[in-house]
């Protein structure tokens, strides 16, 4: 979708009307409270007594990102564990000037030093210590073959679990993971960062409560990315990564040691992304996250099938790209186009009432680069790279509609709220009062996510957005994507699948196995 800036910023406009008038009082309300929008939202509120004593397993680049964000009045961070020396140092030093500051500048320099005292090479000889430590929860951000394991070890050691996404490599991996918090009654959440997300909830309000966009029949998500340059693939590390790093994983690899972490050599956990054993493709990593925010779109319903193509059609093949890419022995593809069916609102009545999601991922061009195009009977909402949200009114034959009109709300004879378009240079001041309320920096959600773990840790009310059934329905939906590409088939969704007590589970489902 291009547009001229001029044409974005009445979609952007649009957007802020449309949610500026929606939700009038609760837009004053959030504007009043500036900060702390995340309680407001998503329903909680300041943490009763000490922030949760937590430890980050996996100090890389996400672990790193969660860190600089994470809310002090909640969380207390006591101790980190990283199997690579130059991610424990940078964990305080950090590594960005904005997104990974690192707890020297986080904390403060005396804090931060507190924390250097608990500094571990692993999870285990984290968790030998969590007694001595007065652990609560964990932070688990390693690459995704170790998701489960490790998530299973902290919650059999009686911690509460924030594990980032995907939440496991199977959806056997799921289910054991909900089953060793259901049992222990602890809180897993997964960093499905989108359900913390205003924009996200504010959009799904117009969507879903709202039904402002009418029906919803397609949409369309992509994460297109253009690494065919040499050097530019951010999934390629081991060449930038820390001589140090790269020494002692070598060695490790060498006396055998890092198989007890899960990886076969040192190149497959720093570049962990590009191979089968240790990640799950382009369909984990990047669409998950799109999926997720799909099926929020479509009321979190769960997909009736999917079908698609993946193939690794650039990287590795002799005489494509440049030299640097022949030689490059990802195992992942390096392209993949899925098709998701998803019932409509009035599936179970009629059985053609179906949506349709559309996933793309590329190397090789980032036109687009990411974002999900949700297309109504009504109306168009274009969600940008996680920070914008834009909308368009369609076209009807009594008002225009297009990406040059600004749109109202108007109330319908008997119908509810609908869109209205109007001939105007500038937005209204609901559309300004919506912003404000939006607070003045969009977050992507992390914080939020964090705040709101912290909460139900203390108030031992399991109310967590993205909780192991809400993730387990998003690594259904990317791994079964990928066993659609790799069988080249039509999977249709089983609804046991979903359910953590039974076994089903769609690798071991009789459609794969006589694939
Ligand atoms: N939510 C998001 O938007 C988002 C974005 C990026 C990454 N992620 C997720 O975060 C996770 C980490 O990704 P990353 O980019 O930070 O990877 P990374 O390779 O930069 O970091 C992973 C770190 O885990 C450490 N590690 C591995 N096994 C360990 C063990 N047993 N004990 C202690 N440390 C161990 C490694 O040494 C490494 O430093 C992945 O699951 C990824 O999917 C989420």
């Amino acid at each position: 979708m291009l547009l001229t800036p001029e044409q974005e910023q009445i979609g952007r406009d649009n957007f802020h009307e449309v949610v500026g008038v929606s939700r009038r009082d609760f837009m004053k309300t959030a504007a009043a409270a500036g900060t702390g929008l995340g309680a407001l939202y998503f329903g909680y509120s300041k943490l009763e007594g000490k922030p949760v004593r937590t430890a980050f397993i996996g100090t890389g680049d996400e672990g790193n990102v969660l860190i600089n964000e994470h809310p002090t009045d909640y969380m207390e961070i006591v101790a980190i564990a990283d199997l690579r020396p130059a991610n424990q140092k940078r964990t305080f030093t950090g590594s960005h000037p904005v997104a990974r500051r690192g707890l020297n500048a986080v904390l403060g320099r005396a804090k931060a030093d507190d924390v250097a005292k608990n500094v571990f090479t692993n999870h285990r000889d984290l968790l030998a210590k969590k007694d001595e430590l007065g652990l609560e929860a964990v932070v688990i951000a390693v690459p995704l073959n170790q998701h489960a394991p490790i998530a299973i070890e902290c919650l059999e050691a009686g911690l509460h679990v924030i594990c980032e996404k995907l939440m496991a490599q199977n959806v056997t991996d799921c289910k054991r993971m909900i089953r060793a918090a259901e049992e222990r009654d602890l809180m897993l959440a997964v960093g499905h960062q989108r359900h913390y997300s205003v924009l996200y909830d504010n959009a799904a309000h117009l969507t879903n409560e709202m039904e402002l966009l009418g029906d919803i029949k397609f949409i369309r998500a992509q994460w297109h990315r253009n690494n065919s340059f040499p050097g530019s693939d951010a999934w390629q590390k081991w060449n930038s990564s820390a001589k140090e790093d790269r020494d002692l994983l070598t060695k490790m690899e060498q006396d055998g040691s890092l198989k007890e972490y899960g990886y076969e050599t040192a190149k497959k956990l720093i570049d962990w992304r590009l191979y089968n054993s240790t990640g799950g493709g382009l369909m984990a990593e990047l669409g998950s996250h799109q999926m997720d925010a799909a099926s929020i779109f479509l009321g979190k319903k769960h997909p009736l099938a999917v079908q698609g193509y993946g193939g690794k059609n650039f990287f590795g093949m002799e005489g494509v790209g440049p030299e640097s890419a022949w030689k490059d022995d990802r195992d992942i593809d390096d392209q993949i186009f899925v098709t998701f069916e998803f019932p409509g609102k009035t599936h179970e009545k009629n059985e053609r009432d179906v949506a349709v999601v559309t996933y793309s991922s590329m190397n090789t061009n980032r036109w687009e680069p990411y974002g999900e195009a949700v297309f109504g009977s009504r109306g168009t909402l274009w969600m940008k790279t996680e920070k914008e949200a834009l909308l368009y009114k369609e076209s009807s034959k009594d008002s225009p509609g297009g990406v040059e009109q600004r749109i109202w709300m108007v109330n319908s004879k008997g119908s509810g709220p609908v869109l209205d378009s109007y001939e105007t240079s500038a937005p209204s001041a609901a559309a300004s009062g919506a912003q404000a309320g939006m607070g003045e920096k969009i977050s992507r959600g992390y914080r939020e996510e964090m705040e709101h773990f912290c909460y139900c840790v203390r108030t031992g009310k399991n109310e967590l957005r993205c909780n192991g059934h809400v993730a387990m329905a998003d690594a259904i939906m990317a791994l079964t994507g990928n066993l659609a590409m790799k069988h080249k088939k039509r999977i249709e969704f089983k609804p046991e699948w979903f359910d953590a007590s039974s076994d089903a589970c769609p690798e071991e489902d009789e459609q794969v196995k006589t694939a």
